[in-house]
């Protein structure tokens, strides 16, 4: 029995629905553990390009038990689409699993989300998703959220939902939002989702028992968790590889394998400060390269160098022992690269990501600069000029490097 965590290190869209999708071919289940579909997780298997924002992105193995853990909060209507997409595919999408536990994400939760962002002053702006995910959190803390479980029990649903509504108040008025709308909206998902719906906590433990290898597939990334992340430019979740065991229900010494997804340079998409963003030709270069546009919103994706103060930090806090690199190729025929291996902040050397982000907008980045490595023949596995660029990694995150990637495809990985 392996149980193994993947998770983004640093601001999301890393590679990690690829990552998921090599590793999970030798695995039994799959997992996602937080967030909902703010994610986009895109796999490429031959010329097909599939993008998943909820169900893990290992269900596109046909016959892979694939849950939605109890740390998510699921829009169920998205979830259904996401379903018959799965189905349209030719997949079966039986084996998908949502945890009872599990928090839905209500129409009221995405008109707020609006609705606080349009409330932000314009440097406040979190540039979120609008996918509804902050406030069914809210709402999950504030115990008056609805749980997936609970569909089966009306009366309990009809009396959260009038509690939300009660609490929005005014802010609702206008919106159309009407209790007995959703309500009768909810019955017809629980007649959909029923088939779906189980204690994933229990169904998981059992296959810890019985020796199943289990991939538990983070969402965002560790900048992005509203803990360890740049506060407030965060999403409402706990990214790291510790919630990967509160959002399944695995235990935490199940868990005894933890990869993190880096990409070979950096992006970021929405608002937060981010230390080594290239403005300019420099960034936009790297946007075309890598077509850096959102999953899920298709926003441009802000771009920069890579930052080894966050990757370093990602590696510190989650035990991190593999590292998956990605995009490599992206920089394929830059004329030089640039990498950030710490920051300064008043004569002192800081190596790992600060707690506030005052304190980090008075870090000045310090880089090295390499040569760029050309167009290297990927099918005669890492040049010399790349293993370089991945020691540098390595030696500065003492992590290994164990998986390469260098095109969205599955045949473009090396594993070492
Ligand atoms: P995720 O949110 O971490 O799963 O990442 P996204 O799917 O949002 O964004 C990553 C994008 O990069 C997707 O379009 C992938 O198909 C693509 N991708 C992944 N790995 C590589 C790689 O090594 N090279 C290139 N060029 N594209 C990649
Ligand atoms: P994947 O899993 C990149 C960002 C949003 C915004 C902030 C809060 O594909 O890596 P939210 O809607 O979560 O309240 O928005 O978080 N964000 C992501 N950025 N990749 C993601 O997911 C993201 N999910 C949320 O852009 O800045
Ligand atoms: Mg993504």
């Amino acid at each position: 029995m392996t149980c193994a965590v993947v998770l983004g290190t640093q601001w999301g869209d890393e590679g990690k629905g690829k990552i998921t999708d090599i590793l999970a071919g030798r695995s039994d289940a799959v997992v996602r553990y937080q967030g909902g579909n703010n994610a986009g997780h895109t796999i490429v298997v031959g010329d097909r390009t599939m993008k998943l924002h909820i169900i893990p992105s290992g269900a596109i193995h046909p016959g892979k038990i694939a849950v939605i853990g109890d740390g998510c909060v699921v829009d169920p209507w998205v979830l259904i689409k996401e379903l018959e997409y799965l189905e349209g595919l030719g997949i079966p999408a039986d084996n998908v699993f949502l945890s009872d536990r599990a928090h839905l994400i209500m129409p009221y939760h995405r008109l707020l989300d609006g609705i606080q962002e349009s409330e932000r002053s314009g440097s406040g702006k979190v540039g979120t998703t609008g996918r509804g995910i902050g406030p069914c959190y809210m709402d999950r803390a504030g115990r008056f959220g609805i749980r997936a479980g609970d569909l089966a029990y009306e009366d309990v649903v009809r009396e959260r939902i009038d509690e939300a509504l009660r609490k929005l108040g005014p802010r609702a008025d206008g919106s159309g939002m009407e209790a007995d709308a959703i309500a009768s909206d909810l019955r017809s998902v629980q007649e959909r989702l029923a088939p779906h719906i189980r204690n994933t906590v229990d169904m998981l433990n059992g296959l810890v028992k019985e020796g199943k290898d289990i991939l538990l597939e983070g969402a965002q990334g560790q900048m992005l968790d509203i803990d360890r992340g740049t506060y407030p430019f965060v999403t409402s979740s706990s990214c790291t590889a510790g919630n990967a065991s509160a959002g399944s229900g695995i235990g935490p010494r199940n868990i005894d394998r933890i990869y993190g997804v880096v990409k070979a340079y950096t992006t970021r998409v929405g608002e937060g400060p981010f230390p080594t963003e290239l403005s300019g030709e420099e960034g936009e270069a790297i946007r075309k390269a890598g077509g850096e546009f959102g999953t899920t919103t298709g926003r441009p994706r802000r771009c920069g160098w890579l930052d080894l103060v966050v990757v370093r930090s990602s590696v510190a806090w989650n035990t991190i022992d593999t590292l998956a690199v990605t995009k490599l190729d992206v920089l394929d025929g830059s004329d030089r690269i640039e990498v950030c291996t710490h920051y300064m902040l008043d004569g002192r050397r800081v190596e790992y990501f600060p707690s506030h982000i005052r304190d980090l907008a008075r870090c000045e980045p310090v880089y090295v600069e390499m040569e760029g490595w050309g167009h290297p023949d990927w099918s005669e596995g890492v040049a010399d000029r790349v293993m370089d660029y991945i020691r540098l990694i390595e030696e500065n995150t003492h992590a290994r490097v164990g998986i390469v990637s260098f095109g969205p495809g599955r045949e473009q990985t090396i594993l070492r």
